[in-house]
């Protein structure tokens, strides 16, 4: 089974050579600056300062461009995400389903486990309407998500 496109795993890698072989393979690539920026966050987990400037360099591209999209896009992390990064569906289907309370939950669980921690965003559907509300722990989806069941889940993660 493949690891869930958000998961950052420890990178044995120098990040200078990874944007280098991320850059080789979109080599040539017309609209190459998302994917590119996609690659860099699935392989580091951010967007680091360096890899802004290695991007700009490696596409011919402003540095103002290149972080202009990555503020553009709340996706993007410009610093190491917390080891376990909750995000919390915000969109109509889930809030119809009680998703303000659980993000109120979340907020509340967060502030006690601490940033460091656990670090907790919005999002705006997951795919999962049908079986609202859901949320995402670390890039692995969960639907039909409760106070209760998000709890069970945090338990789960060692540094929550
Ligand atoms: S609205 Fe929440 S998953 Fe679609």
């Amino acid at each position: 089974m493949d690891a869930p496109r958000n998961t950052v795993a420890a990178c044995p890698l120098d990040p200078t050579e990874l944007v280098r072989d991320i850059l080789l393979r979109h080599a040539g690539q017309e609209g190459s600056l998302l994917p590119i920026l996609h690659a860099v966050q699935d392989a580091i987990g951010y967007i680091p300062d360096a890899a802004v400037v290695q991007i700009a360099a490696g596409i011919q591209r402003s540095r103002a461009e290149v972080h202009g999209v990555v503020g553009f896009y709340s996706h993007f992390r410009r610093a190491a995400p917390a080891p376990v990064r909750l995000e919390v569906c915000r969109a109509e289907s889930c809030q119809a389903c009680g998703g303000q309370a659980l993000y109120a939950h979340a907020e509340a669980r967060v502030a006690a486990a601490g940033t460091a921690e656990v670090s907790l965003d919005p999002v705006y559907c997951l795919g999962l309407c049908a079986q609202s509300p859901a949320v995402m722990i670390n890039g692995r989806p969960h639907a039909r998500m409760s106070p209760e069941k998000l709890d069970a889940l945090l338990a789960q993660c060692p540094e929550a």
